[in-house]
C-alpha cells in the first residue's frame, strides 16, 4: 500500500488477518567464535497485530532485529514475510534501529527520501506526500532542519516516518523510545496508538520496558535463556496512558514481573 495515498484504514477486528505476515521458525544464531544466541526459536507476528518483543539487555533482541531485517544471515532456521520464505530480505520491511537513526549531514526532507532513492522512485513526485505526512506528525516546515537541530521525540517522529516511507507493511521498531524521558515516551506512546489504530501495518516492536510493551501491545514475546514465552494482553483497546493505573494492567505488569525474574 502506498501510505500517502490518502486512503486511511480504519483498524477493526474484521481488518485482522490470522495469516502470519512474519514466521520465523526454528532461527539457530551464533556470533562467531560464541555460544549461540539463539537456538530453535519460533515465532508468529500475524498481519495488523501490534507484538513487543521483550528481554534483558543482552538477551539477544537487536540481533533477532539484524535476522529479520537481513542485516545477519541464520545459522539455522527459516524466515518467512508475507508467506516467501526470504532469501535477501534487506528491504523487505521497514525497519528503525536501536542506534544511528538519521543521517546527520541530510536535512529532514533528505532524510526522508532515503528509501525513496533506493527504489529508485521520482523524488519530486513524493515531495509534497512527504511534507503532508511531516504536517500530521507535527513537524510542519521542519523538512530543512538538520537533525541535531530537532528535540529527542522530533528526531524519533522523523526516523518512524521514514520507516514508514518504505511503504512496507511490516515494520519493525527496535527500542524506538529507549532514549526519551518518560514524559516524551508517554506522548509517543499516545501518537503511536493512535498512528497504528488507523494505519493497516504490522508492528513488531523491541523494548525492555514492561510498561511500554503492555500499554501497545496484542502479545509480547519474551526472550531469555530458555527461549520465547508468548504472553497475551487481553486489555481492551482504544487504550491511552491512563490504562497503566488500572488493576488489569497492575497484574499483568506484575506476572510479566515474574516470568523474568523466574529468567534470571
Ligand atoms: N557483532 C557482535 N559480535 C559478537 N557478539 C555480539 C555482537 N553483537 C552483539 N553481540 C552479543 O550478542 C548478545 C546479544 O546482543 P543484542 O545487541 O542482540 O542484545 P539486546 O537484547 O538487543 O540488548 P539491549 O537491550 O542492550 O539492546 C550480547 O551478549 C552481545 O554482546
Ligand atoms: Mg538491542
Amino acid at each position: 500500500m502506498n501510505i500517502c495515498s490518502g486512503i486511511w484504514f480504519i483498524r477493526g477486528a474484521s481488518g485482522l488477518s490470522n495469516s502470519p505476515i512474519l514466521s520465523i521458525k526454528d532461527l539457530t544464531y551464533a556470533f562467531k567464535g560464541e555460544r549461540p544466541i539463539f537456538q530453535k526459536l519460533s515465532l508468529d507476528v500475524k498481519a495488523g497485530e501490534f507484538v513487543s518483543l521483550i528481554g534483558a539487555s543482552g538477551s539477544g533482541k537487536s540481533t533477532l532485529f539484524k535476522l529479520i531485517t537481513g542485516l545477519l544471515e541464520p545459522e539455522q532456521g527459516e524466515i518467512w514475510i508475507d508467506g516467501q520464505m526470504a532469501g535477501n530480505r534487506l528491504g523487505s520491511v521497514g525497519y528503525m534501529p536501536q542506534k544511528d537513526l538519521l543521517l546527520p549531514w541530510r536535512t529532514v526532507l533528505e532524510n526522508l527520501l532515503l528509501p525513496i532513492e533506493i527504489t529508485k522512485e521520482s523524488k519530486k513526485q513524493r515531495i509534497p506526500e512527504i511534507l503532508e505526512w511531516l504536517s500530521r506528525f507535527g513537524l510542519a516546515d521542519y523538512e530543512k532542519a538538520f537533525p541535531q537541530e530537532l528535540s529527542g521525540g522530533m528526531k524519533q517522529r522523523v526516523a518512524f516516518l521514514r520507516t514508514l516511507m518504505t511503504g512496507k507493511n511490516l515494520l519493525i521498531l527496535d527500542e524506538p523510545f529507549g532514549a526519551l524521558d518518560s514524559l516524551t515516551k508517554r506522548n509517543m506512546h499516545s501518537w503511536l496508538l493512535g498512528l497504528w489504530g488507523e494505519l493497516q501495518k504490522t508492528v513488531l516492536f523491541i523494548t525492555h520496558d514492561l510498561e511500554e510493551a503492555i500499554l501497545l501491545s496484542d502479545r509480547i514475546y519474551l526472550l531469555g535463556r530458555k527461549g520465547l514465552q508468548d504472553i497475551n494482553v487481553n486489555l481492551p483497546r482504544p487504550r491511552n496512558s491512563e490504562l497503566i493505573y488500572q488493576s488489569a494492567f497492575i497484574t499483568m505488569r506484575k506476572e510479566l514481573e515474574r516470568l523474568i525474574d523466574n529468567e534470571s
